[in-house]
């Protein structure tokens, strides 16, 4: 296993080029489970998440090629329907093949996600809305296992947004019977990348990126050729570095209106934003001011910047309240930041950060994907040196993360455990 490490203190300048988003990578890819022939997938990045998704489709009978951010994944044969457990146990987005395998071949056995770092991520939501769409569902084994003759077009509304529930039941509807509604849907930008190109596909889709979202099935749909979004969230990791070293990053190949929310709330700690098209210029204040947040769906703060956030307040002036909606357990970083001597209190899903003036580098452990993140962002920052361990959550969201650091100045190495 590999580990980074850091020697901060420094400001970070210069340009980073950001990547495809791996939440709109992984659905697309699915998704073209539904046309036989060769689709083709540009700006996708190089991920352990979309190694996984490409070693699942392979298992289904896909072909999958990867080469210079351009994805090649012929869907003519499609012969297996079962998504196993130790894939899925690696990659809850595994889940993603439930609605196109039942579109297309009227069946699917994936293994259930079981819970990981975060929570214990049910799909209970999945399954009712493939069950409205008149699939039957059984568990065995662990797995579930979900059949249907033919998908009939229905009314389907969500007790609260999931994305990726949302996602699943798209793939499903676009080739159902007639027409499906979706309510309380989840707005995020990689659920409108989904359907952008499911549209691409021949699909009949209304309304993406609200809550109520409208599919008229068709008979068949045609092979892709798509280019995925920028991420999102990697571009609002780097502001957050930017933030946090008093920096000046410009970040290139970005979507700069899919960040309202981030932007908006950085811009009350101090930092300096200039926008321009594709491009965003990040400014950082010689002392970070304390912000509070509470996490919440799309177009709300994001739940996968929260971590990144709390390492910020960790050195701003003043005292920060994050209040974490989402998920159950998303504070794993907590422990690790305090270990770098942050002043941070938990009552409930409640934290309160207390800036300091300083962070001390110390021995660190991942624990998951935006974790691993808010100890690079504390790291950079910090005086002296720190080493992250078990850095492969980290791979699995950020490409090539230490170069784009080292690009901006950062003193930091990867290296074997
Ligand atoms: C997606 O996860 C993202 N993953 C997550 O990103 C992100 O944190 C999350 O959305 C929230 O924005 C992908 O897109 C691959 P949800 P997802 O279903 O779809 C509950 C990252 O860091 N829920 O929107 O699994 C659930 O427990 C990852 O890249 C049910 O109760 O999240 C959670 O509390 C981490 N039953 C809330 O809804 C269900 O059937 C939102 O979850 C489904 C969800």
């Amino acid at each position: 296993m590999d580990k980074l490490v850091i020697r901060g203190g420094k400001r970070l300048v210069g340009t980073v080029t950001v990547s495809g988003a791996k939440n709109a990578a992984l659905p697309i890819m699915a998704a073209t489970l539904l046309a036989p022939g060769e689709h083709v997938l540009r700006n996708v990045p190089h991920l352990r998440d979309v190694s996984t998704m490409g070693r699942l489709m392979a298992n289904l009978g896909a072909g999958f090629h990867l080469e210079k951010n351009r994805a090649i994944l012929d869907c003519t044969e499609i012969k297996n329907y079962e998504a196993p457990y130790d894939l899925v146990s690696t990659m809850r987005a595994s889940v993603l093949v439930l609605g196109p395998l039942v579109a297309r071949l009227g069946k699917a056995k994936v293994s259930l996600p079981g819970g990981c770092a975060i929570g214990a991520r049910p799909i209970n939501l999945h399954l009712m809305g493939l069950e409205k769409l008149g699939a039957t569902i059984t568990l065995d084994a662990g797995y579930v296992v979900v059949r249907a003759r033919k998908l009939k077009g229905a009314s389907i509304y969500f007790d609260m947004p999931t994305v990726t529930g949302t996602e699943n039941i798209l793939m499903a509807a676009v080739l159902a019977e007639g027409k499906t509604l979706i309510e309380n849907a989840a707005r995020e930008p990689e659920v409108v990348d989904l359907a952008d190109a499911l549209i691409a596909m021949g699909a009949k889709i209304k309304g993406a990126g609200e809550s109520i979202i409208e599919v008229e099935g068709v008979k068949k749909l045609k092979p892709l050729r798509y280019r995925i979004i920028p991420d999102r969230i990697e571009t609002g990791t780097f502001m957050a570095i930017a933030g946090i070293t008093g920096g000046d990053i410009t970040l290139r190949n970005t979507r700069p209106d899919h960040l309202d929310a981030v932007i908006n709330k950085l811009k009350d700690t101090g930092m300096k934003f200039r926008l321009a098209g594709k491009s965003i210029r990040v400014i950082g204040p010689e002392r970070l001011k304390a912000v509070s947040t509470t996490t919440m769906p799309y177009p709300g703060f994001p739940t996968d910047m929260q971590a990144q956030l709390m390492s910020m307040m960790c050195l701003a002036e003043g005292a920060s309240v994050i209040s974490e909606k989402i998920f159950e357990n998303r504070f794993m970083h907590v422990a690790e930041l305090k270990r770098m001597g942050a002043d941070i209190t938990i009552e409930g899903g409640i934290a309160t950060v207390r800036g300091v003036r300083r962070l001390t580098g110390a021995p660190l452990m991942a624990t998951d994907l935006r974790a691993s993140a808010s100890l690079i962002v504390a790291a950079v920052a910090a005086e002296g040196e720190t080493s992250v361990k078990r850095i492969y959550h980290l791979d699995r969201g950020y490409e090539r993360i230490e170069e784009k650091l080292q690009s901006l100045g950062a003193d930091i190495i990867r290296e074997k455990e």
